[in-house]
């Protein structure tokens, strides 16, 4: 695991943005993992500034967002297809038919995981996912407990994603309680993974996963194992 501290937000969106510039000029169709949060946003800005820049486009690239809520239109301004389309899809030059994002309204959500699996496939595997850290540890919604051998699927979100989750909405009233997410066996099977966390709130939980036992209380100590993370982090959350 590579950790790179950061002296602040701005920093730690500059330099993860640059790993995935840098993955994009050396493999223009690339497959690339995102996910959404707080804490991407910055990131999503540098990525559009290098588009604008001219210096990396998205005419090849396709994506697989990590996960999404369950029962919840596309349409809506809480959507993580809306946050994805607002941040980057809607500001580069991405075809839609690249863009592979969970529907947590489709009507057999067991088969939309089945399927998601199969499009991850066919597409050669994800060279680089990103991932927030949840305040327990989660990545994407995999939430403390889930097996590491589980694939996509549907998940009961904890009433702690649900409050932090609760804290971003601007037209849902209530967090959904399901979230359709990739389980940790396909986060892991990605060729690189980038892990961002920023923030003092986010210090004791980085400090679990990054440096405590490899442990299913924790989800993201899994990353642990992964043989290419990089793991960028601002002051604040690294402690120092
Ligand atoms: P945040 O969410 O970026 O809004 O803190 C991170 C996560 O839950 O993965």
């Amino acid at each position: 695991m590579k950790i790179i501290i950061t002296r602040d937000y701005q920093e730690m969106s500059v330099r993860a943005a640059q790993l995935v510039i840098d993955l994009i000029k050396q493999k223009p169709d690339a497959v690339l993992g995102l996910a959404t949060g707080r804490t991407p946003i910055g990131f999503y800005q540098e990525l559009v500034k290098a588009y604008l820049r001219r210096e990396i486009s998205f005419a090849k690239v396709k994506t697989f967002n990590l996960d999404e809520y369950v029962g919840v239109n596309r349409s809506s301004r809480d959507s993580f297809w809306t946050y994805m389309q607002t941040q980057l899809f809607s500001q580069v030059d991405i075809r839609q038919e690249n863009i592979n994002m969970l529907d947590g309204t489709a009507s057999n959500l067991q088969d939309e995981c089945i399927n998601y699996e199969r499009l991850i496939e066919d597409a050669g595997g994800i060279d680089l996912q990103l991932l927030g850290i949840g305040l327990d540890g989660h990545i994407g919604f995999c939430e403390p407990g889930t097996a590491v051998d589980k694939r996509t699927f549907v998940v009961d979100l904890t009433e702690l994603t649900m409050q932090s989750n609760q804290e971003t909405f601007t037209e849902l009233k209530k967090s959904p309680s399901q979230g359709l997410t990739m389980g940790p066996a396909t986060i892991m099977e990605a060729r690189k993974i980038l892990l961002i966390a920023n923030g003092k709130n986010k210090r004791a939980i980085v400090k679990k996963a990054l440096y405590g036992s490899v442990t299913t209380k924790v989800p993201a100590s899994i990353l642990q194992r992964h043989l290419d993370c990089t793991c960028v982090l601002d002051a604040l959350a690294s402690g120092e």
